[in-house]
């Protein structure tokens, strides 16, 4: 018996760095799941391991709305958001410099993009994917994330946005985005917010100013499309707890 609580605890821990590993896989930056064949089929097949129960931060299915602003509603994304992100990523002006323009075909966002965004309420009660709807009219607008960055130390988030085109040029990425900042550094305990996106894409970079991110540094990767632009690199954004302290 004295063995066995070690060994369970081993266990639990690789099981959730599996998960971890594969719930990370959705790169909402450039909207492609990253999967290796080896994971791709455990993020199909494996039920979603419980965690130990002092670790657990799922929330009851009912509490939906994670966070309002003056215009918005951030709230889970649900099974029947298909149509939703389908007409999203169905735009080839919002899908320019995720892909190149091209939409994503609707068994992919049924198979792959909604049980990534499910699976992240599983993991975390606070990160993940937030479907935006405008307050007034109800209507679904598009989509933050605010989640562990991959790889990255304990307390850093990336910040992501995408949203319909009728949405644009209205603030509400800036607004979304600052919202989310303030909870991550006054409820979440996070140290640093990072966002990243295409040199080239300026709309985004002026959101993640606008929301009071500090450009950091260009660098350059491998990417599974060919995108315009895309040899210019792309581009880091951060703000530290410490700095958006001193700003408000
Ligand atoms: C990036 C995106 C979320 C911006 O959303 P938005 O709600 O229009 O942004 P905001 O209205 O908050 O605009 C923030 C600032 O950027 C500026 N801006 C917005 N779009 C711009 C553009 N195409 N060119 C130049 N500036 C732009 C705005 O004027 C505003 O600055 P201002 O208040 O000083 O005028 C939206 O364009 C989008 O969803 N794009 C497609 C998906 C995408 O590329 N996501 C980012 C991937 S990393």
């Amino acid at each position: 018996m004295t063995g066995r609580a070690p060994e369970m605890a081993h266990i639990a821990r690789m099981a959730r760095d599996a998960i971890e590993e594969w719930l990370n896989d959705y790169d909402g930056y450039r909207g492609t799941i990253v999967f290796t064949d080896e994971n791709a089929e455990r993020a199909r097949s494996s039920p979603m391991v419980p965690l130990a129960p002092a670790e657990t931060t799922r929330q009851e299915p009912s509490m939906e709305s994670f966070l309002e602003t003056d215009r918005l509603l951030l709230r889970r994304f649900t099974p029947h958001d298909v149509d939703n992100l389908v007409e999203l990523d169905s735009d080839p002006e919002v899908m320019r410099f995720i892909n190149g323009g091209r939409p994503t075909p609707r068994e992919e966002i049924e198979d792959d993009v909604l049980p990534a965004f499910l699976a992240y309420y599983e993991r975390f009660a606070s990160y993940g994917f937030w479907a935006a709807e405008e307050k007034a009219t109800g209507e679904f607008l598009g989509w933050f994330h605010f989640r562990p960055a991959k790889g990255a130390p304990p307390g850093e988030i990336e910040l992501g946005y995408r949203l319909r085109k009728a949405a644009w040029g209205k603030g509400y990425a800036t607004e979304g985005s600052r919202a989310l900042i303030e909870k991550g550094f006054t409820d979440l305990r996070v140290e640093r917010v990072v966002a990243n996106t295409m040199v080239v894409n300026v709309a985004s970079r002026h959101v993640m100013e606008k929301a009071g991110l500090k450009f950091v540094r260009i660098f350059y990767q491998e990417w599974p499309d060919k995108i315009e632009g895309d040899e210019e690199g792309d581009v880091e954004y951060a703000l530290l707890r410490s700095d958006w302290e001193r700003r408000t």
